[in-house]
Parts: structure tokens; sequence; C-alpha cells
């Protein structure tokens, strides 16, 4: 039986999701092929993903695979309720509503697990994780992980030794990570931002922590609208590329002088803390971008603050003892699903062209993969490439005969 906020909310939900469908035609036709062939017969599948309309077009593409879908939230502040509430109509066993406990995350996670899942998909690691502590890996043949942080948590897992089935990484599929990191993150995240506060972005101060994928989008997405970019980062590669990307780079004690808006994408905790914030300006601005809540120590915010109020919904003004104020945003949860609703369907279509066909790919090595971290099959890869390409229309050049050879061989020089 699915847990959802409000079942009476399945029509609005409805019409979010037949609008993502269209703008998510490469993702749709994979539907068409799954209705035909049904790949998926006998699978059954747990997701641990964001439940947004993007997420029920991939939720209802599985189905049409004939496989039977259990789904779960990936994080407390994500699920829009309307689409739970619709997916749940539709057959799904959807345990995920806005705004869970801790407690309530994790019953949700394990109502997921408890429906004797084949394959499980998860956001951030927290799904497999608790399958890998508790034991309830049995009939599991392979896990799919959608971001960087659960990659990177796996990848530690395979060092261990923890590792106890095979994990597709696909995050790491280049139609996924150049993709939807960068230009998906860029757009949201500056979405999340614009829903809170409805600031104006030109002129201001925009500090972008970390300069991997994601923060490379952001940082060229607030570039675009106007904003002085600062870089913060640990990796002396990285500093250095967005040095010559034209952006200033500095620490985080120089920046927090200057910013009036800071976002943390590093994926590691801490990158704000309380001796930051004592030195920003005040009516600075804080967001986190990054998978977890860990990036901005919100427990040091406190402690700096003698009261804080919501001024309307994901702006939290905090006065400071000194005087000042800190306006935090959604929390210090992902400002971009929590304040915004994600990534657009554009972007999450090469996302979950990759999920279900690598589900697919999973379906049919069952018992044939090792338990190591893969990484998306190459020819999967371009196949969603050029899924998407064509839905836009776009034609590519098509290496001749010649050129084939001549890439192949090493014979030639000058
Ligand atoms: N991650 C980022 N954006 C998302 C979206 N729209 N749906 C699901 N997961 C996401």
């Amino acid at each position: 039986m699915p847990k959802i906020k409000d079942l009476s909310l399945a029509e609005a939900g409805r019409l979010k999701v037949e609008f993502a469908e269209q703008h998510m035609p490469a993702l749709m036709r994979v539907r068409q092929d799954f209705e035909k062939a049904k790949p998926l017969k006998g699978i059954m599948i747990a997701a641990c993903l964001h439940v947004t309309k993007e997420t029920a077009v991939l939720a209802k593409t599985l189905a049409a695979g004939s496989a039977e879908v259990a789904l779960c939230g990936s994080n407390p502040l994500s699920t829009q309720d309307d689409v739970a509430a619709y997916l749940a109509k539709e057959g799904i066993d959807v345990f995920a509503w806005h705004g869970v406990t801790t407690e309530e995350y994790y019953w949700c996670i394990n109502q997921a697990l408890a429906t004797g899942p084949n394959i499980l998909i998860d956001d951030g690691a927290d799904l497999i994780s608790t399958a890998i502590k508790e034991n309830k890996l049995e009939g599991i043949i392979c896990g799919l992980e959608e971001t960087t942080t659960g990659v990177i948590r796996f990848k530690a897992m395979e060092r261990d030794k923890a590792l106890k089935l095979p994990i597709i990484a696909v995050n790491n599929a280049k139609t996924k990570m150049l993709l939807d990191n960068i230009i998906g993150t860029g757009q949201s995240t500056l979405d999340g931002i614009l829903r809170a506060t409805n600031i104006l972005l030109a002129g201001k101060t925009f500090v972008v922590a970390g300069y991997g994928n994601c923060g490379k989008g952001l940082a060229k997405r607030a570039e675009g609208m106007g904003c002085k970019v600062v870089i913060t980062e640990t990796d002396p590669i990285k500093a250095l590329q967005a040095f010559y990307d034209g952006y200033s780079v500095m620490g985080m004690d120089e920046a927090a002088k200057t910013g009036d808006i800071f976002v943390t994408v590093t994926g590691n905790r801490d990158v704000i803390k309380g001796r930051h914030i004592e030195k920003m300006k005040s009516g600075a601005i804080i967001a986190n971008s990054g998978h977890f809540n860990v990036e901005i120590n919100t427990e040091e915010l406190s402690s700096l603050s003698a009261g804080k109020r919501t001024l309307r919904p994901n702006l939290e003004e905090y006065r400071l003892k000194t005087g000042k104020i800190i306006y935090l945003l959604a929390e210090g949860r992902l400002v971009n699903l929590a304040a915004a609703e994600g990534h657009p369907s554009e972007i999450m279509q090469t996302s979950f062209c990759n999920q279900a066909l690598c589900v697919k790919h999973a379906a049919q090595n069952r018992g044939r993969l090792e338990k190591k971290v893969y990484d998306v099959p190459h020819e999967i890869d371009r196949h969603v490439a050029e899924l998407a390409l064509a839905s836009y229309g776009v034609k590519t050049d098509i290496l001749t005969q010649e050129q084939k050879k001549y890439l192949e061989s090493w014979e030639h020089g000058t």
C-alpha cells in the first residue's frame, strides 16, 4: 500500500506529468520500445529518486516495460506531493511525501525494499547502503546510481571491499554528467534562488563553492545573468581551470567578505562555517545545491544567531547576535529541488534514458555482473545522445570508411 500526502492531488500531478512527457521525447521513444518488447517482464524495481514530474515519466516508462515499480523520495524536501499522488493512482507503490522526518525517510526506504526488488535505482546511495547495512539483498541483480555523491560513496565501498552488489554509475555517462550536472544544475539552482527570493542577480557577487561539473554550470549561468562570479576550490587543477575561465578564485575566508550570494556545490561538508558567516556582509544569501545538507554548517549559523524567522517559503532570515542579517535558503538542502522543481524535463530526459536502458542492460545480464562499480556501456551513452538529437531534428556528419580506418590505425604519422 502506497503512503503519500493526499490522493486528491493526483489530477494536478497528472497534468504536470503530461507536460513533462511533451518535453522528454527521447525517453518517450524508449517507452514506445519498452511497450513493444516488454524487456522488464518479471523485474521488480525499487527506486529512491526525487519524486518529480520527470521521475514520474521514468517510472511510467519502466512500468511500460512490464516492471513493477516502488518509489521512495531521495531527499526530505524534494517530493512533489501531486506527482506522488498521481503515481500512486497509476499503480506505482509510492512511499514519499514532502517534509518527511529522518525517521520517516528511512521508513519509506524500508517500505520500498520490502517490495522484494531485483533492481535498485538510487540517487545519493541511501537506498542501496540501507539494503547493504540491513542485509536486504536477496534477489537483487544490480544497483544504479544517479548522482556524483552516490558514486563517490559506492567507490569508497568498493575500495573497502564492502560493496555487496554490482553498481552501474549512471551519473558517469557523458549524456548524464555533461548535461544534467552542468546545464541542469546551472539553471535549476538559479531557479531555486529566484523562486525563494525573487532578487535581482545582475550586479551581484555570486560565490560558487566547488568547480566540478555542477559548479562550472552554475558559474556560467550566474555570469550570464550579470553576476560577478567568484570561485572557491580546494583542488588546484579545478581552481586553475576556473582562473583561466576568467573567474576570480580565492579561499572562502576571503570570498566571505565580498559575496552577496553563496552557493555550495562541492559534495563535502563544512564548506561554509560559522567563521565564514561572521565575515559576511549583512544581507548575504546562502544556499546549497550539493546532494546532502552538510555543506553549510547550519548548527554554527544557529549558534551565532539571536533568532530567526521564515519570511516566505524556503527563505529564512537569521539575525546574528552582532545585529547582522543572513538569509538561508531551503534550510541548506538542495535549493534547486527544494525551492524549485529540479532540472527541466529536457535535461532529465537524457539522464533517465540512461537509467531506463541500464535497467534493461542489468536485467539482460542477470548473474553476469560482478560486485564492482561499472560505467554505463558506451553504446547506451551514444544511443541516448542519438535519441535526443533525433528528437530535436538535429543531423550530424557520419564517419566515412576511410575516416574510421584512419582513427583505428597507428601507422599514419607526419
Ligand atoms: N535531479 C535534479 N533534477 C531532477 C528532476 N527534475 N527530477 C529528478 N531528479 C532530479
